[in-house]
């Protein structure tokens, strides 16, 4: 339920204070950082066997950004933007915040990130006593979760305007085609992380949730370019 709570409080926060997350994105960029470098502190401590205890609320915080939660939700958020109707001033607001979105999204993934690269890297899946199903789960999560970060990696260096700007928009525009790399090995990580879950109601909802998710911004990514391309193509009759 961890994600569900995520995706409320991100696209609320998103959606009424777009205006402030444009206007102080370089404050934000600082205090997301602040907040990725403890709970990365924590990861390691986690992967080294010892724990902290905090007080209740951040708590939940810092397990809704270790669990990958935060980062999911808000690259979702980011991932859905580009197929609302723009004719939305919801849309609209999103639109305008897309890349601090995904700088911020970027930056709160880190722990996550290295919590479990490190957690796999070091034996800690215990992987050779898997066998079956268990073992491709998470050989498929594994892999995705990597190819992963090295998509998002330039995808987030180039999400900042000092960078965007020494590329040429057409380079800059197909870099950006990756996000849809991206998004279905970020689908195909968390299908197999519950997969890999005991049977259980929140195991299930969280499945039928993110391939809603996932699978309807697929089909309606698919109508926009397919609607685009037909209408290219009765111009360009109309013109001849
Ligand atoms: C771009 C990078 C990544 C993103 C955006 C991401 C996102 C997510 C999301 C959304 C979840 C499910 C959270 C939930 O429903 O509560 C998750 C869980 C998980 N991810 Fe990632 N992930 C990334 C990288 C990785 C990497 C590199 C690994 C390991 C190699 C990994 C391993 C896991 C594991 C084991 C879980 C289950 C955690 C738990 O049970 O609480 N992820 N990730």
């Amino acid at each position: 339920m961890t994600i569900l709570i995520s995706v409320f409080f991100i696209t609320i926060a998103s959606v009424f204070l777009s205006k402030y997350i444009k206007k102080y994105s370089q404050c934000l960029y600082l205090i997301f950082t602040f907040i990725a470098l403890v709970a990365t502190v924590h990861a390691i401590m986690i992967v080294n066997n010892y724990s902290i205890t905090y007080i209740p609320v951040l708590k939940q915080v810092m397990k809704a950004i270790d669990s990958g939660a935060v980062g999911g939700a808000s690259f979702m958020l980011v991932m859905y933007t580009g197929v609302l109707n723009k004719k939305y001033k919801v849309t609209r607001n999103l639109m305008q915040i897309r890349a601090e979105l995904s700088i911020l999204s970027g930056i709160i993934t880190i722990p996550h990130n290295v919590h479990y690269f490190f957690h796999f890297i070091l034996g800690k899946a215990n992987l050779s006593a898997q066998v079956g199903i268990p073992l491709w789960a998470n050989l498929m999560m594994f892999t995705s979760a990597v190819f992963a970060i090295m998509i998002m990696i330039p995808l987030f260096i180039t999400s900042f305007r000092y960078f965007r700007k020494k590329m040429s928009g057409k380079a800059w525009k197909n870099l950006q085609e990756y996000a849809y790399i991206f998004y279905g090995l970020l689908f195909i990580q968390v299908i197999m992380v519950y997969v890999l879950k005991p049977a259980s109601m929140t195991r299930n909802f969280c499945l039928v949730f993110y391939s809603s998710i996932f699978l309807s911004y697929a089909g309606q990514k698919i109508m926009q370019v397919y609607n685009k391309k037909r209408t290219a193509v009765s111009v360009k009759i109309k013109e001849v």
